[in-house]
């Protein structure tokens, strides 16, 4: 059967919570790939709007007012703004962020909830919840803690202890308290209305596990099959807060839409907002049947977008449903879970402020190592290998060398050896046609990794065809070839900017400055003309080598972070050995032992135990051959404190200079842990 074709589409990017900063987990998990697909859409001339904004409701919001001392609006009017720019500075190119606090969305999720209760959709029920009696307010299930029943964990909360990872009802809490008076909560009745899943099962196992068992990623479809193996239940749709669109029905006083009930609707709001903004019927864009809807998620939001979304819009009755949903697995940092509040994460304002200009460098990186079909993993010293050996090495020496030999043997003027524009080698012709199949099938399957590294194979051709031409050689012995060889690579260089034009924006626009072409962007089917005698811009480079300090100081900048919120790092007990002889305390003194920090650790080739670390020793930074790698990953330990004997002799271990010794704590069995102050010292501190 021939793929549907689309007159149009519509592709949203999960609204993120403005209760604080976002970070480069968030961006590669659902913005970066939305915006590749929508960029790809729009150069195969098809109509496509591309909408997010702000989940500006919930408890997310109200917890963080909490915190921060302020009110939930102050909140969300922050971040929104800081987000909406910060995603503009990455080059997201939404049509429009919007907001759900602004008025069309509540009048948007009003009518939808109206729309739904006429039908008499909505099952009404009275339940007994957590109310606290001092705050005069019922609780969400964040706002309790308690006793885990399964692990005994003091701080477990209403929805999840996350000492063991048990999801919990706050029933089942021992001890239960209220965060917000840290009383006794009492059980309370309370209406709410509930969108009755379990009646859509058969409607979902159907459209789902029949039509998208192929079209659908396996993480995506194996998520949505074990729920729908488990058996729905209905959900609340309702909440007990002041913070949120009040519920339209009469005597529900006090009671909130709930935020996964609004926040999808968000999407069709923000639809709307841009259909008022450019004289457009928004209706097309999420009724009608030749519309493809395509949603962009983190995978801890394959629920909401794949089961209820889908029933809400199923039920409601005139929309359309997610063609796919292309969620992404989450993006580990440099070993650890990235998280804003634990203080291991890197915020994407942060980025630009501390390596401004390079977004494509990042944009690249991120897709390099998406999370696509499982957890993946970001650490500066990969992110600057990448820069410097894919970037700079391939890419950027492929086009530079070409535009020098062009100016220097040419002055820059194109020099076409036919009337056509096209290459003179037949070989390229059919490598570069694969390329834009293979470009197109990988887009078309969201697999923007294996897209990403087809765009790159362009550049690796590239740098192949000029090798194996060597015009600066022929220029004295063939002239003709010379031309003909640089022409071709000009040829390239134009395809290759206009392939890149999804990935690395700024660095497309800047490739057809280079070339003097019209360079807001060129179609995939388009041909770009590089006629004989055309003048061609100076090069500049298009990326600059990292260089180590720069990855040095971002390492310690997340340690410094996450040390400042979390502080002490308990060091294990150690079993006693019987006592050595004595020394005398001058010995003792003349040993300079530090307080250092890992900040890169890679295994020694061809060795099992031996481990090279760069410490930061707080006088400088060194190399240290270490006997730990049978005990640790490298990913795992850095960032971790040691102490560092500085005036060892440095000597020779494989080839690599040692400068000093780690301190290590060695229990009876040979388990070895690292000597580490208790709570955060800056580097240097002494140990006496
Ligand atoms: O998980 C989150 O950050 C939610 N704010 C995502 C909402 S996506 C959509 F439904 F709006
Ligand atoms: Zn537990």
């Amino acid at each position: 059967m021939e793929p549907k074709t689309y007159k149009r589409y519509t592709v949203t990017a999960a609204l993120p919570y403005a209760n604080g900063p976002k970070h480069l987990g968030h961006l590669a998990g659902a913005y970066i790939p939305a915006d590749l697909y929508v960029r790809y859409t729009r150069l195969q001339k098809r109509d496509v709007v591309f909408v997010c904004g702000s989940d500006e409701h919930g408890t997310a919001i109200a917890n963080q007012a909490m915190k921060e001392h302020t009110t939930p609006r102050e909140i969300i009017d922050k971040y929104h703004e800081l987000n909406k720019q910060s995603f503009e500075q990455m080059g997201i190119s939404f049509d429009i962020y919007h907001r759900t606090s602004d008025p069309l969305h509540h009048e948007t999720a009003r009518d939808f909830f109206t729309n739904l209760n006429d039908k008499h959709i909505f099952v009404e029920k009275e339940e007994k919840q957590y109310y606290d009696e001092h705050a005069k307010a019922f609780l969400a299930d964040r706002y309790i803690i308690g006793t885990c029943p399964n692990c005994g964990n003091e701080n477990a909360y209403g929805d999840q202890c996350e000492k063991c990872g048990s999801s919990l009802s706050p029933e089942e809490l021992i001890n239960p308290r209220s965060t917000l008076s840290g009383n006794k909560p009492v059980l309370k009745p309370t209406k709410h209305w509930y969108l009755p899943l379990d009646k859509y099962e058969d409607w979902l196992k159907e459209w789902i596990l029949k039509g998208h068992a192929k079209d659908w990623r396996a993480t995506v479809y194996g998520q949505c099959k074990s729920w729908l193996d488990g058996g729905l239940h209905p959900r609340a749709v309702t909440r007990d807060l002041d913070w949120g669109i009040k519920v339209p029905v009469q005597g529900a006083d006090g009671k909130v839409l709930y935020v996964w009930f609004d926040a999808p609707i968000g999407y069709i709001s923000a639809t709307k907002q841009w259909a008022i903004d450019n004289n457009k019927d928004w209706e097309l864009y999420w009724k009608d049947e030749d519309t493809k809807l395509v949603h962009f998620i983190g995978k801890d939001n394959i629920v909401f977008h794949c089961i209820v979304f889908p029933v809400m819009l199923k039920v409601h009755g005139d929309f359309i449903l997610p063609d796919n949903v292309p969620a992404n697995e989450f993006m580990n940092l440099e070993g650890d879970k990235m998280s804003t509040s634990r203080g291991w994460s890197v915020e994407m304002h942060e980025y630009l402020e501390d390596l401004p200009g390079k977004i494509d460098e990042l944009r690249y990186y991120l897709t390099a190592i998406a999370p696509e079909t499982s957890d993946s993993e970001f650490t500066w010293k990969d992110y600057q290998a990448r820069v410097n050996n894919e970037l700079v090495a391939i890419l950027g020496n492929f086009v530079n060398r070409v535009m020098i030999l062009m100016h220097k043997f040419y002055d820059g003027k194109v020099q076409a050896t036919t009337a056509t524009i096209n290459f003179t080698d037949e070989n390229l012709s059919k490598e570069i046609g694969g390329f834009y199949d293979e470009l197109q099938a990988n887009f078309e399957g969201y697999k923007f990794r294996q897209a990403q590294q087809t765009m790159m194979e362009i550049a690796r051709l590239g740098n192949r065809y000029l090798t194996e031409k060597e015009p600066w050689k022929t220029i004295k012995t063939d002239p003709d070839s010379a031309k003909d060889a640089l022409h071709n690579c000009l040829i390239l260089i134009g395809h290759l900017a206009t392939c890149l034009q999804p990935f690395l924006p700024g660095t497309a626009k800047k490739i057809f400055g280079m070339l003097n072409l019209p360079n807001d962007q060129i179609f995939f089917d388009e041909e770009f003309v590089l006629a004989n005698g055309h003048q061609l811009n100076t090069p500049s480079l298009l990326f600059e080598k990292i260089e180590d300090d720069l990855i040095a100081r971002q390492v310690q900048k997340l340690i410094d972070k996450k040390a400042a919120i979390e502080g002490p790092a308990v060091v294990e007990e150690m079993p006693v050995a019987p006592a050595k002889e004595n020394i005398i305390f001058d010995q003792f003194a003349a040993m300079d032992i530090r307080v250092g920090t890992i900040l890169t650790a890679e295994k020694v080739a061809k060795t099992k135990k031996l481990m090279k670390l760069t410490i930061d020793t707080g006088i400088d930074q060194r190399t240290v051959v270490s006997g730990i790698a049978e005990h640790f990953e490298p990913e795992g330990i850095i960032g971790q404190q040691v102490s560092i004997l500085v005036n060892l002799e440095p000597r020779e271990i494989k080839g690599i200079l040692s400068q000093g010794m780690i301190l290590m704590a060695e229990n009876a069995e040979g388990k070895l842990n690292f000597v580490s102050p208790v709570s955060w010292m800056p580097n240097g501190s002494g140990v006496r």
